[in-house]
């Protein structure tokens, strides 16, 4: 459901509603959340880089926003619960501020918040940039409330490089050595972003892909959770949520982007949703797609033979 109304909303998620998503600022929802009710809190916040969303261009500006949000996402926090902030780089003039150095210097003054991670998302697309590498990575910070929030690492082993791999020395000698759930996925997450061809693309300009919020789902809480996300845009997370048999709440200020939420929602009540599993390989071109060959014109005056031959017999 889509409500303007702060304590229908919050009504509605204490109750039996699964999907929630609040039409107005989340600083007004998050005041009228109970305390410790939230399983976690996922978010993606305005970069202040001049989308239709955000208020100014003022780094300033991240900062007043977090240092509002920060003690109301702690008091909402479940005991064991935990918190992710997803974001990039605020640029201005050529110079590049990471966004989580700023999440991180307001996060530190609330005591009580503990860092777990800081997870690097790589991605394949974007813009090509012309005056420094492209950027193809953003940050998480993965904290938790206290030092033992929930983490259920099994939930979302990947497969090993190497699953026949034995242990060569010691009492163990000649047995398997991996993990038979799998492996650690570390912190280097590779998810592609939801860019035009995904099919998880709406109208929204920078959805999290639904991936990246399913995997912190799974592994960060327990069943029955209800998972918060203050700038929920198009969402994403509130998906996530669902899938993994999550409640969800959100706000959006936006009620264009809420009433996408709330039709992915919809879609996935239906059976009709269209996602990419978390589970499904980055895909790579065969030598054969039309895509991975180089046009003549690509080929360098000069460019030897032996070159063209190794290429081609890759
Ligand atoms: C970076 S986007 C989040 C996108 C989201 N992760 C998704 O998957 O679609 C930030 C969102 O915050 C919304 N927004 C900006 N200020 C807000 C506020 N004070 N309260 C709630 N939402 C706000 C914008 O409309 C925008 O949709």
């Amino acid at each position: 459901m889509i409500t303007s109304s702060v304590s229908e909303a919050v009504e509605a998620i204490t109750s039996d509603h699964e999907f929630v998503i609040f039409n107005g600022p989340c600083q007004v929802l998050m005041e009228s959340i109970p305390d410790q009710s939230m399983g976690m809190i996922v978010t993606s916040p305005p970069y202040f880089m001049g989308k239709d969303y955000d208020r100014s261009y003022k780094l300033s500006d991240f900062y007043d926003d977090h240092r509002v949000i920060a003690p109301m996402a702690y008091r909402i926090l479940a005991e064991d619960g935990n918190l992710c902030w997803q974001v990039g780089y605020h640029v201005q003039q050529n110079s590049v501020f990471p966004l989580d150095f700023a999440v991180y210097e307001v996060f530190r003054e609330i005591e009580g918040l503990t860092l777990r991670n800081r997870i690097m998302w790589h991605f394949g697309h974007g813009a090509h940039a012309q005056k420094r590498f492209s950027g193809r990575h953003e940050t998480i910070l993965w904290y938790g409330k206290g030092t033992g929030s929930y983490f259920d690492l099994d939930r979302v082993r990947v497969p090993q490089k190497y699953p026949g791999k034995r242990h060569y020395k010691g009492p163990k000698k000649g047995e398997f050595s991996g993990n038979p759930l799998g492996k650690n996925p570390s912190d280097v997450w590779d998810i592609p972003n939801v860019k035009s061809k995904h099919v998880e693309k709406t109208d929204h300009p920078c959805q999290f892909p639904v991936a990246l919020v399913q995997r912190l789902v799974r592994a960060l809480t327990k069943d029955g959770a209800t998972v918060m996300d203050p700038y929920a845009g198009s969402g994403s997370s509130g998906i996530a949520a669902v899938l993994e048999g999550r409640k969800f709440i959100g706000a959006d200020t936006s009620l264009a982007y809420c009433q996408i939420a709330e039709s992915r929602y919809q879609a996935f009540k239906s059976g009709k949703l269209e996602y990419r599993p978390l589970e499904r390989d980055i895909w790579q071109p065969s030598k054969n797609d039309s895509v991975a060959k180089k046009p003549e014109h690509f080929w360098a005056d000069g460019e030897t033979s032996w070159w063209r031959e190794s290429q081609a017999s890759r």
